[in-house]
């Protein structure tokens, strides 16, 4: 017998709910095994061509989605999608704040600054935004559920670039903050951390297959991680199954994070070069 996570008739938003190219991203997968569970869903993209697979998967699986062209990074545009979602539906109880780039390369000494601040505005502040824009539609309803992409590079130090780990850390931070602030109202507030899960995201980087060998082994449970096992933990956190679960960092990561501490840190959004310590 299917699960029921208890998502029947809620109305959920996945930001980057398509994928930059074929095959199952982590917002896709969450857009469709939400709206797989019941949910209404609507997909977010600022390309409206990556959400038309999305919507392909859904039609395999006899739902669909509102897809709506947005960029998260705009204020306006946020309060446009939620508006969007409260016209159609009636309600808005799930936000998935999905978006999330690699960012510039380098440290702190030589990083392009403009290029700095816009993954900030990126992978954070877009977060803020939509939450602010969701948060008064959810204090209307029956409260919500809302789950920030994070990255095991969130958890751990040692990542080659300064950018892209700075914005994961913060929306740990980011997360447990909310938590506090709109657990009252009813509004539970959770990341997820990915380890190296294998996405658009990354194949469209080029890896080859030693490479993906290389990430799998990385971890203990040497299962390489897809899209799906992201949105599974998604679809846990967005229902009423979590109901007692807020402000926690739940890592899908096959173990990753938990080995380490004795040498070398998981590099998700790059393709690792020689392993620098065993398993790492
Ligand atoms: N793939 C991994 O190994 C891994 C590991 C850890 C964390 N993550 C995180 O997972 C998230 C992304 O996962 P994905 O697989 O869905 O990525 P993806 O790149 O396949 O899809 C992201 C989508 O976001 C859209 N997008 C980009 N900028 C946008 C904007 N300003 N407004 C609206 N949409 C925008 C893109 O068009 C794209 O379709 C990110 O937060 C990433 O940091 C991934």
């Amino acid at each position: 017998m299917a699960i029921d996570f208890g998502l029947e008739g809620a109305v959920a938003i996945v930001t980057g709910g398509g994928s930059r190219a074929s095959g199952v991203g982590n917002g896709r997968a969450a857009a469709v095994l939400l709206a797989e569970a019941g949910a209404h869903v609507v997909v977010v993209d600022s390309a409206p061509q990556n959400m038309a697979e999305t919507r392909s998967l859904m039609a395999e699986r006899g739902t669909d989605a509102l897809l709506v062209t947005a960029d998260v990074t705009s204020p306006q545009e946020c309060a446009d999608v939620v508006r969007q979602a409260w016209d159609t539906f009636g309600r808005v109880d799930i936000l998935v704040n999905n978006v999330g780039v690699a960012g510039p390369s380098g440290t702190v000494v030589d990083l392009d600054l403009d290029a700095w601040d816009q993954c900030l505005r990126l992978n954070l502040t877009s977060m803020m935004l939509m939450s602010r824009a969701a948060i008064p539609r959810m204090r209307a309803g029956d409260g919500g559920s809302i789950i920030n992409m994070s990255s095991a590079v969130g958890l751990v130090g040692g990542h080659p670039e300064v950018a892209y780990p700075t914005t994961k850390a913060a929306v740990v931070g980011l997360t447990k903050t909310m938590a506090a602030h709109h657990g009252p109202e009813g509004i539970r507030v959770n990341a997820i951390a990915p380890g190296y899960v294998y996405t658009p995201m990354v194949h469209s980087q080029g890896i080859d297959d030693g490479a993906r060998e290389q990430r799998r082994h990385a971890a203990p449970l040497a299962i390489e991680g897809t899209g799906w096992d992201v949105g599974d933990a998604v679809l846990f956190l967005a229902g009423p199954r979590s109901r007692w679960i807020t402000g926690v960092v739940l890592p899908v990561d096959a173990g990753l994070t938990a080995t380490l501490g004795s040498g070398g840190a998981p590099s998700v959004t790059s393709v690792p070069g020689p392993p620098k310590a065993p398993g790492v």
